[in-house]
């Protein structure tokens, strides 16, 4: 069953306008470089000189790899704040929400989002739009907060995080999903094809700095992400569902 968390505070342009400033701070870190290194290899896997399309793309950290190995790659993003320094990457972006994106009908081959659609309230109206903009046989690359997860449990525990002096995590509209739920949103013109687990053995990012223990982390969360069973359970569950 999806889990909303809280009541938001914020609506999500407010809170990601005021996250903008902070949003690149920790990217560096092992922890948040694996996810964007699992994330980007995803997209590798299916946009490799394709027209793609990012979906919440934010201040442009994974387009900006994506571009590198797309036919064509464009972003859209319901933050000015967020997207201001995507523009200053010199990245095609455009500021609108999920749920209305100002994209052609059947335009692209693959149009993906990472650590967005979790933020989305209309979830049916966000996936049914990646599907309208994807060409019959391309791919939408969804990923979604895993209600069955470790991560998901230790979200629970802690305490939320300071995003900006202003506000913490908890302050916007957060959804956890169970595959189950997420098969629910697809459009009938989206087949859920296969997945890849992101964050399944890692219990507090932290752990990723520790010399030897974080390599060894990430060894193991690379080869899971992918092994049917264990993929089920990736704090981060990326859907590859194909359009028919
Ligand atoms: C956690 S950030 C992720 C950014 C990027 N995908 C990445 O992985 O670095 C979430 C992004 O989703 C955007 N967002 C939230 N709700 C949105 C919506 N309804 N439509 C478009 N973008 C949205 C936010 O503005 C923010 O830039």
């Amino acid at each position: 069953m999806s889990r909303a968390v809280a009541e938001p505070r914020l609506d999500n342009r407010t809170y990601y306008d005021d996250f903008a400033g902070w949003y690149e701070r920790d990217r560096h870190l092992p922890y948040h470089r694996m996810l964007d290194d699992l994330e980007v290899d995803l997209v590798a896997r299916y946009g490799t000189n394709k027209d793609v399309l990012e979906v919440g793309c934010g201040t442009g950290l994974i387009l900006d790899r994506v571009t590198q190995f797309a036919g064509r790659a464009t972003g859209v993003d319901l933050s000015g704040g967020m997207l201001a320094p995507a523009a200053a990457r010199g990245l095609a972006v455009a500021q609108a929400s999920a749920t209305e994106l100002p994209i052609k009908t059947a335009s692209v081959d693959v149009a993906y989002s990472f650590k967005v659609l979790a933020h989305v309230p209309d979830i049916r109206g966000a996936l049914a739009e990646m599907s309208r903009v994807v060409r019959p046989g391309g791919w939408v690359l969804a990923e979604f907060y895993n209600t069955r997860s470790l991560r998901r449990l230790v979200k629970w525990a802690k305490p939320p995080s300071a995003i900006s002096a202003q506000t913490d995590d908890e302050a916007v509209y957060t959804r956890y999903d169970s595959a189950e739920d997420i098969r629910g949103y697809l459009p009938p013109d989206l087949r859920w094809v296969t997945s890849r687990g992101i964050r399944i053995v890692t219990p507090v990012a932290q752990v990723h700095r520790v010399p030897v223990l974080g390599a060894l982390v990430r060894k193991a969360e690379t080869v899971l992400a992918d092994l049917p069973g264990a993929r089920d359970l990736g704090g981060f569950l990326v859907v590859c569902a194909r359009k028919t």
